[in-house]
């Protein structure tokens, strides 16, 4: 494996009996970068990160490989997980009062969370738990405070906290963001990625927000129904999609985060100057596929505005790879320059 590569995936599957959410996933997560993954609802991304966390939902069978040295996750026994929890990989939830208990003072959560992982005093544990508060901005006289008494963004900042307590070597974090208000979700998302920077922790930020994957990540991964669409350097993917989908989700964007782009100056639509305000906001047409029913070839192909009526609809796309990037569709080479017009149209 190459030296630089954290955790490499390989044809992850994950399934609930004869549901398939993700189908044959395989991707690497390179050392000290902030990967992004992206994608609509039901894409399977939350299923990818438990997967990469060696936690998948108890009732869901997972083939496949995810590796992070000479680990193996997919079948990892508890001991395995155990030894790899918190020192080599962490979780920043998405609901992060489910994540505290609400009968202990935060300060004191995050001794107990050193103490699982290192022997050391109670009275080493708390100071490490408040200068790790501290860090990401709660005062020492705040963290004596119970979950409730904190306000939403604090208590995000508290996981994050936690999940940094060890400096692990990856950390993931489902839409870390969702509860918060824009100005919130922007402080948050910021503060997460200053953080695994300061500590050399790679990131894999799953999000919705792609101005957030504009300004934080390093690469992203495009998912739709189970299956990466696209992958590849934030820029890049950015400039110049590959895959239709990426186009019509890049398209779509301004329409979510709109405040937010305007507050931070980092504009989703920058690279859409041919947009006025006039015309309607572009959006992907249709819903997405359910995973117990797909359509036969590419399963994007009823949404998609440059599918034809024959491969496209018969054979299943498989991922390839030039240039450092890797498109999973027939048609990418004729996607046109301007592709958003391709969905405003279609509006
Ligand atoms: N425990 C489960 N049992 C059955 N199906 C599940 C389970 N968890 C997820 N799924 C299905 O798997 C698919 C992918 O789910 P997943 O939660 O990974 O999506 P997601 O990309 O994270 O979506 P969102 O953006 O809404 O969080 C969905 O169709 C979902 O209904
Ligand atoms: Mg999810």
């Amino acid at each position: 494996m190459n030296p630089e590569v954290l955790l490499s995936v390989q044809d992850l599957h994950v399934s609930f009996g004869a549901v398939e959410a993700v189908r044959g996933l395989s991707f690497d997560v390179r050392e000290g970068e902030v990967l992004a993954v992206v994608g609509e609802s039901g894409a399977g991304k939350s299923l990818t990160a438990r997967a990469l966390l060696g936690m998948p939902p108890r009732e869901a069978t997972v083939t496949g490989s995810v590796r992070m040295g000479s680990y193996e996750l997919v079948g990892a026994r508890h001991s395995v997980r155990a030894a790899l929890w918190g020192r080599r990989l962490a979780l920043v939830p998405q609901d992060a009062l489910s994540a505290l208990s609400p009968v202990h003072p935060v300060a004191d959560q995050l001794a107990a969370a050193v103490r699982s992982v290192d022997r050391v005093s109670r009275k080493a544990a708390r100071a490490r738990a408040v200068a790790a508060l501290e860090e990401v901005g709660i005062a020492a006289d705040q963290a004596r405070a119970y979950p409730h008494e904190f306000s939403g963004g604090m208590r995000q900042r508290a996981v994050i906290a936690m999940a940094m307590l060890h400096s692990p070597a990856l950390v993931v974090a489902d839409e870390p963001t969702t509860a918060q208000d824009p100005e919130t979700q922007r402080q948050i998302l910021d503060l997460l990625a200053h953080r695994s920077e300061a500590t050399g922790t790679t990131l894999v930020l799953v999000t919705h927000d792609l101005p957030t994957v504009r300004e934080h990540a390093d690469r992203v991964l495009v998912m739709y129904a189970g299956r990466l669409v696209e992958e590849g350097p934030v820029e890049e993917v950015f400039a110049r999609p590959r895959a239709p989908y990426t186009a019509g989700l890049l398209a779509s964007a301004p329409r979510k985060g709109r405040g937010a782009v305007t507050s931070s100056g980092s504009a989703a639509g920058r690279d859409q100057p041919q947009r006025t305000r006039r015309q309607r906001l572009p959006s992907i047409p249709g819903t997405p596929p359910n995973p117990s029913d797909l359509p036969l070839g590419c399963a994007f192909a009823p949404r998609c505005p440059l599918a034809d009526a024959t491969r496209c609809r018969t054979e299943r796309p498989e991922p390839e790879t030039h240039d450092g990037r890797t498109v999973a569709c027939h048609r990418w080479r004729e996607l046109p320059d301007h592709p958003a017009e391709l969905f405003l149209e279609s509006v």
